[in-house]
This record gives structure tokens, sequence and C-alpha cells, in this order.
């Protein structure tokens, strides 16, 4: 496993650093060190998102259990934060939980937090890319019944909105018909608050975009010398999104294996695209992807939204 995905990794980066305009993908930004820092980022007070989702859940836990049968078997797209599945295992009736991730050591680590105080329920984490077709991991997804997903976060703003119905249609395929789905996006709001949010004070932001560079010397050998490269985030208004960059502080080189790649002074590097929508922006991508919305949820700042979909194939 672990040969496959270095080769994967090492594939990736390669390909997104021989770019024009270079970039890598911000999956790899989860490896141990990653994570424990966007866990992190998660408490800080300018990046709202975590704990207004958890809000939202915790608020409309009661609204969203009447739409859901008992016995549920819950996929989580990327095994995040322990607070938010509390919510569901506490007030669902839920028989089998299995988070998916590539991040294995993490997702042992958090189903073993987890499996502490839900003894009553299968907890059962899969190593797995939901980024790829589900269908064709070797998931046993018929030992599980009353199958409904859960995708908090917000994650789905790192996908292009072109991309967005494809995904979607994938989760639905895998979980199956009249399964649902319960998903977190975050709202377009004023540029502040969202530049805020990927700038913070104190700098967790940069540390977690740059770790991808200290990831890559780790794991492929790499030699990049990380106090010559900045974090920066900045909001891009056209397209409802904002894009993190790592940037060049002066002309240097890396060797990945033995191929050499040259960063200019200035060159950037993009790392990562967390698009924000409007709530009827998203809810047209939903009609496109097979799932219909039942319902959906925000906080009285109207800065995050959870919906939850029916998949009708
Ligand atoms: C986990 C993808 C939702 O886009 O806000 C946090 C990742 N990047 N700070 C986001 C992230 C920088 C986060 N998501």
């Amino acid at each position: 496993m672990n040969d496959r995905f270095n080769n994967q990794l090492h594939n990736d980066v390669c390909e997104g650093l021989r770019k024009t305009n270079k970039s890598l993908p911000c999956k790899y930004f989860y490896d141990e060190l990653g994570s424990e820092i966007f866990d992190k980022i998660c408490l800080l007070e300018e990046y709202y998102p975590t704990r207004t989702e958890i809000s939202i859940l915790e608020n409309n836990i009661e609204n969203i259990q009447k739409y859901l049968i008992n016995n549920l078997s819950i996929f989580e797209f990327g095994a995040g934060s322990v607070k938010k599945i509390k919510i569901l295992l506490d007030n669902l009736s839920i028989k089998n939980y299995i988070p998916i991730d590539i991040s294995f050591e993490y997702l042992k680590h958090h189903s073993k937090i987890l499996s502490k105080s839900y003894k009553h329920i299968n907890i059962n984490p899969l190593y797995g890319d939901f980024t790829d077709s589900l269908t064709n991991q070797n998931i046993p997804i018929n030992n599980y019944i009353n199958r409904i997903g859960f995708f908090p976060g917000s994650t789905i703003g790192n996908f292009e909105p072109s991309v967005v119905s494809k995904l979607l249609k994938n989760f639905g395929n895998f979980l199956g018909k009249n399964s649902k789905l319960i998903i977190g996006i975050d709202l377009i709001k004023n540029k502040k608050t969202l530049l805020n949010a990927y700038n913070d004070k104190e700098g967790l932001t940069a540390k977690f975009n740059l770790n991808i560079l200290s990831r890559l010397n780790r794991e492929l050998n790499a030699n990049f010398n990380i106090k010559f490269y900045k974090h920066t985030a900045i909001y891009n208004e056209l397209l409802n999104r904002i894009e993190m960059h790592i940037i060049s502080l002066k002309n240097q080189s890396v060797y990945i294996d033995n191929e050499k790649f040259y960063f200019r002074e200035k060159e950037i590097i993009h790392t990562e695209n967390s698009y924000k929508y409007s709530l009827d922006g998203f809810i047209k991508l939903v009609k496109n992807s097979g799932f219909t919305t039942l319902d959906s949820w925000t906080d009285d700042n109207r800065f995050f939204s959870i919906l939850l979909l029916n998949y009708d194939l």
C-alpha cells in the first residue's frame, strides 16, 4: 500500500511542478503533522467554518433525524473532526460508522478515540481515496444497510465547481438509490472574514501550507529549503474562491529523484482552492448529480450551510 501510495504522490507532485503554473494537490496536506495542524486551525478564532458547522449540526440534528430511519450505516468521506461525527453518533440511530481516508495513521487514531466511547457502534475505518471511483476500491458495501454519507467541513470546496456534480454522483452510485448525504458548504461572505480565516495571526495556516513541502522532503527525499518559501492566501472574487499559494522568495531549484525543478523569485505554487457558494448556486450543482436537496440549514450570520440530499437514481 505504501509503495503504491508513494509512487502516486511522486507522480502527482512532479506533474504539478512541471507545469508553467505550478500546483500541488491539496489532498497531500494531510500527512500526520498536516492533519494535526489542521485540527489546531479548526480551533482558531479566525477560522469560523468548524465552530459554525458544529453549531448548525447541534441546532438542527432533530430536524435532520426526522428524515432518517433507524440502524444507519454512516460513511464519512475523509475522517474529519471527532466533534462533528459525535453529534451524529449521539443523536441518530447508527449501527455502523465507516470513515474513509487516505491518511491511514490519522484514520486509525480517529477511530480509536471514538471506539472508546461508542462500544455499541461498529466502527470500521477504511483506507481509501474518495476522489477516485469508490465503487472499485473493494469496499464491502453490501455488508452495510441504510447507507448515508457524511461530507462535512466544506471539503467539497476543494474541488472545481465543474466536477462537483460528478463527485456527488460518485458518492450516490457508491451509496445506492435513496441513500442520503449530509454535506457542508462554506457560503460567500465579506472578503475580510474570508481572508482572515486563511491568514491567521498565529501563522498556523502558513505552517499548514508550507508543511506540504516538508512532507515532500520527508517522503520523496526532496530538498526544499522551507525558509525560502512563503505562505499567502488571496480571495479570487471572480471565481468565489480562496486560493492558497506558496511563493518562492528567490531563484532556487529543488531535486526530486533525478528531476530538477526551478523556481523563480516570486513564482507561485498554487496549493489549494477553497470555493465558496451561495446556497442557490450549490443547489443547482446538486441537481445535476442525481441527488435532490431535501432540506438545508444555516447559522444566523449565514456563514455556512448544511444540506441534506437524497440520491434518486
Ligand atoms: C478542509 C478543505 C475545508 O478549505 O477551509 C483550512 C482546508 N485550508 N485552511 C478549507 C484549509 C486552509 C479547509 N477544508
